[in-house]
């Protein structure tokens, strides 16, 4: 059995598609603070065969862990669980480190009373903080600079500190990029609440009608068309991603901490052009000031994963543009409560 934390949220909830096909085995854990119970619909309508048991509960319970782990013979961990936006976190630290560090240390207390040893982390990009060169390589420095980054810095920590103090504890940290798109059937997707941060589900909302244009944060930075630079990598690559994580632990590889990324960046513009390539829908957009927070630039050297996990992103920008073009087409309101 494996425990997905966070498994009806964006990411968790394409992994656990992706681990149902090949054949896992679920126990999803998720409070609904940032997903709705319908997702759990959704999952079982696209695996109808697969064992998906469901825990409405926060990750920082510990009689509800207990329960769980005492519920089901858990084998390993993939941890999603967890507050991902980095102006709530600057302007609310405490509830960031209280969930994210918290939680994740509830967690692995909870795994080490019931004897799981393996454990796959939702780590971000968003570690490294301002580049010192690109593209980032896992041994740039960390110098995350807002307590969402932070607070992943923390938990890397925590589980490296982990595997030195107990043996057989291994763990891989997966330092996302950016991920983006939906699942090719349209039944599972990004669904922010409100206004998205997020570059592609705001497009896709444009498009849909939801909203009335873009704005696109600054085109003044020192890139070759003046907006921002970033990695995006298609939810079902990274989804498969957590598959190679875990396989290494199960065949006894050790530790790991490894970009997840296309090693491509893409800036806005080009984001917006592929989009309108592939749906031929235009998205109205105005120039706006920089977002504060923002780097003009963010890629990533994969070549560690694709060495140690036999992982690569194989999905374009324009399939990910498509994907997530179908989600909102369907589900203009996104997922129904
Ligand atoms: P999401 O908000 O869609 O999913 C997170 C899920 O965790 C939600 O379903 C939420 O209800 C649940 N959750 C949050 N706190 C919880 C708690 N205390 N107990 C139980 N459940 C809890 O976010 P996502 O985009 O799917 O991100 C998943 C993970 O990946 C997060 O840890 C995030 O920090 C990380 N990450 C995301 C991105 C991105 O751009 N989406 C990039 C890098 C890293
Ligand atoms: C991408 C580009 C914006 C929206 C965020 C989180 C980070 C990580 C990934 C969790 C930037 C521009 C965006 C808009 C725009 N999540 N943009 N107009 O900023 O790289 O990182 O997601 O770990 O923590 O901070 O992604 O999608 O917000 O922005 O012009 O309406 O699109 O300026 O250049 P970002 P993003």
């Amino acid at each position: 059995m494996i425990l997905v934390t966070g498994g009806l949220g964006y990411i968790g909830s394409h992994a656990c598609v992706a681990l149902t096909q090949a054949g896992e085995r679920l126990v999803v854990l998720d409070n609904l603070s940032n997903a709705k119970r319908s997702v759990l619909e959704r999952l079982r309508e696209l695996c109808p065969d697969a064992i998906l048991d469901f825990c409405e509960a926060d990750v920082r319970d510990r009689g509800a862990l207990a329960r769980v782990f005492a519920a089901h013979r858990v084998e390993a961990v993939l941890h999603f669980a967890g507050l991902k936006s980095v102006a709530e976190s600057v302007a609310r630290p405490l509830l960031y480190y209280d969930n994210n560090v918290g939680g994740s240390l509830a967690l692995v207390e909870a795994m080490l009373a019931a004897g799981v040893e393996r454990i796959v982390f939702s780590s971000s990009a968003t570690v490294y903080g301002p580049p010192l060169s690109l593209p980032h390589r896992e041994d740039h420095p960390t110098a995350p600079h807002n307590p969402y980054g932070r607070a992943k810095r923390m938990v890397e920590e925590l589980l490296a500190d982990v595997a030195r103090a107990q043996p057989g504890f291994r763990y891989v940290a997966l330092r996302y990029f950016n991920p983006i798109g939906a699942h090719p059937s349209g039944r599972i997707g990004e669904d922010p609440r409100g206004e998205p941060n997020n570059l592609l589900p705001f497009v896709t909302q444009v498009a849909v009608g939801r909203r009335a244009r873009l704005r696109i944060h600054g085109d003044d930075y020192p890139t070759a068309d003046g907006t921002g630079v970033r990695d995006y990598l298609h939810v079902m690559d990274l989804a498969e991603g957590h598959l190679a994580a875990l396989a290494r632990l199960r065949a006894g590889g050790g530790s790991l901490v490894a970009n997840l990324g296309t090693g491509r960046g893409h800036s806005v513009r080009e984001v917006l052009a592929a989009f309108e390539r592939t749906t031929g829908v235009r998205v109205p957009f105005e120039v706006g000031p920089r977002r504060a927070g923002d780097l003009p630039a963010c890629w990533a050297d994969p070549s560690l994963a694709e060495r140690e996990l036999g992982w690569r992103a194989r999905r374009t920008l324009e399939e990910a543009c498509r994907d997530a073009w179908r989600w909102q087409c369907d589900n203009p309101a996104g997922y129904p409560d």
